[in-house]
């Protein structure tokens, strides 16, 4: 038999990953936010001085890595680093060293790794179009740039850190541009996802229809 997987992909801060907890948390299922292992990797590359264009080494890096989830923590080599990963300079080194085809080929095993009885829930850019291809449900999650940006300030502001609203906008188009240019698993919604359009739409709201897409797509409905 195998294990059931939701595949959540979308653009930088579209609420998916919030989104994709709560509903393996609803479930009963694990949860893996793929984007923090891209994170991570940036991160123990800038620690050991592993250049963010050096693709052999950050592969050979990336095999190699101690990482653990823990609820919403991560560890590296026992530390923990969510904090330091989730920063806006992080995104940028993941979403760089995330075109990089060496480097997304040795993430697959590891992302892989994460399918567990009961059932997973995984959150990214790829997870429906590449590294969970068999998924029983794929949902491609958004919101207009201008909203995201929105969330995110929000975030930021009640974490206590400075933040500039236009200045985020822009960083998130960039990205938004170097996640869907790239040529290996670009974001793009794929014909086989469902499209949640979230501009108007509160958390619980999704976390709803994404269940009940769930019990459709089972056939439990
Ligand atoms: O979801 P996030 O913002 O934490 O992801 C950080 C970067 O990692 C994102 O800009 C692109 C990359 N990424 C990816 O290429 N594939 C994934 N499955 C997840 C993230």
């Amino acid at each position: 038999m195998t294990i059931s997987v939701i595949a959540i992909d979308g653009p930088s801060a579209s609420g998916k990953g919030t989104v994709a907890a709560r509903v393996a948390q609803a479930l009963g299922f694990h949860y893996l936010d793929s984007g923090a292992i891209y994170r991570v990797t940036a991160y123990a590359a800038q620690q050991r001085g592993v250049a963010l264009d050096d693709e052999v080494g950050l592969a050979q890096l990336a095999v190699g890595l101690d990482l653990r989830f823990d609820g919403v923590e991560v560890w590296l080599d026992g530390r923990a680093v969510g904090d330091a990963i989730r920063t806006e300079e992080a995104g940028r080194a993941a979403s760089r060293i995330a075109a990089l085809p060496a480097l997304r080929a040795a993430l697959l095993q590891l992302q892989r790794g994460f399918r567990k009885a009961p059932g997973l829930v995984t959150d990214g850019r790829d997870m429906g179009s590449v590294v969970f291809s068999d998924a029983d449900l794929k949902v491609f999650l958004t919101a207009s740039a201008e909203v995201r940006a929105d969330r995110r300030y929000k975030q930021l502001i009640e974490k206590g850190f400075d933040a500039n609203l236009s200045a985020l906008l822009q960083d998130l188009q960039e990205r938004d541009a170097r996640d869907a240019a790239r040529a290996v698993a670009p974001l793009q919604q794929t014909a086989d996802a469902q499209l949640l359009e979230t501009s108007n739409m509160g958390i619980d709201d999704a976390v709803n229809w994404v269940l009940v897409a769930y019990t459709k797509a089972s056939g439990m409905a």
